[in-house]
């Protein structure tokens, strides 16, 4: 936990079982704040940050995308806002500018967002409360895990409390005094210990992404659209998506896969899986549009530079057949 803060430079870490805890932790803690409170949140996420929202039954509001950059497009947000989760699309820093004006309490769901960069500060330490997922996809893994990170000394204790059946850190551990509802949400110390090594070697893992990325878009820029990079932000690509025409999309899909190339779609949408239908009538150009078009091509830290120009090159071949 010490390690991680100083990694993002925020002030406390807590390691918890998973991202999902993660996010949950913390809306647990807000309600020991306020009583009832809207939750604005994505709809261009994976499902999890909805799910924690209405898990604790808080009245939950979907969010279109930007068109550009794929986060949440907080500039069209014209009410008064209670928390809002921003969410790293693919890792990239939210637009916290914006979201910033808002002047709500912010909980970023940075589960893909680790080594991100925002305007010379890192990501972990922007947001009220962050939290990070340390799924063996991720970044940096425990195998499962998550971090919560925060600035705020009385968020810190109460989440530190609640990820352990409510037990106040400060107690005398022989005691089995519990000052809260919590649960157990608590990291082991296995899982720990993977995650401080793979931590060491973030610097590397990101600089292996850069180069990634970097082969990919100046081969495949005429064939479709990158998620945009605003100035002064740090992508640190947990994902790399292009975007073609939804025709093209599932055929190119297809034959990639079939020649072992381990492409994905990304989400669909909040507002468009089953237990979400029903929840608004609001309309989400951005996101549809993004999720008929995104191609997510293999980034991870094992690939090499040779296996991202296979890839391209399977990609070239592939879109000339379809
Ligand atoms: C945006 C986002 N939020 C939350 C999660 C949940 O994290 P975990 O799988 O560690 O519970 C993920 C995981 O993939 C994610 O991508």
């Amino acid at each position: 936990e010490r390690e991680f803060a100083r990694t993002v430079e925020a002030r406390y870490a807590i390691g918890v079982n998973n991202g999902t805890s993660a996010l949950l932790c913390a809306l647990l803690a807000l309600r020991e704040k306020w009583t009832s409170f809207t939750v604005i949140v994505p709809t261009f996420t994976f499902i999890a940050t909805a799910n924690v929202v209405n898990v604790l039954r808080l009245p939950l509001e979907l969010q279109d995308a930007k068109w550009d950059t794929w986060n949440i497009d907080a500039e069209k947000i014209k009410r008064k806002v209670d928390v809002l989760i921003p969410v790293d699309v693919g890792g990239l820093p939210c637009d916290y500018d914006t979201i910033k004006k808002l002047d709500c309490f912010v909980l970023e769901d940075a589960a893909e967002g680790l080594g991100g960069i925002y305007h010379g500060r890192k990501i972990g330490s922007i947001a009220d409360v962050t939290t990070f997922s340390l799924h063996s996809a991720k970044i940096i893994t425990s195998g499962e895990g998550g971090v919560i990170t925060t600035n705020n000394k009385e968020l810190y204790q109460i989440m530190k409390s609640i990820v352990n059946q409510g037990y106040p850190p400060t107690k005398k551990p022989w005691e089995y005094e519990h000052v809260r509802v919590g649960l157990n949400f608590r990291m082991t110390e296995l899982q720990a210990a993977l995650g401080l090594v793979q931590l060491k070697k973030l610097p590397k893992f990101l600089r292996k992404r850069q180069e990634i990325a970097k082969i990919y878009k100046e081969e495949l820029s005429k064939y479709g659209s990158f998620q945009r990079v605003p100035k002064g932000v740090k992508h640190p690509y947990f994902l790399f998506g292009i975007l073609v025409k939804p025709k093209k999309r599932d055929k190119l899909c297809a034959r990639m896969l079939s020649e072992g190339v381990q492409v994905k779609v990304t989400w669909k949408p909040v507002h468009l899986q089953k237990p979400y239908r029903n929840l608004t009538m609001k309309e989400f150009p951005a996101a549809e549009f993004l999720y008929k078009r995104i191609i997510s091509l293999p980034i991870h830290n094992n690939l090499t530079e040779e296996d991202a120009k296979e890839v391209v090159s399977i990609f070239k071949r592939c879109w000339r057949r379809i």
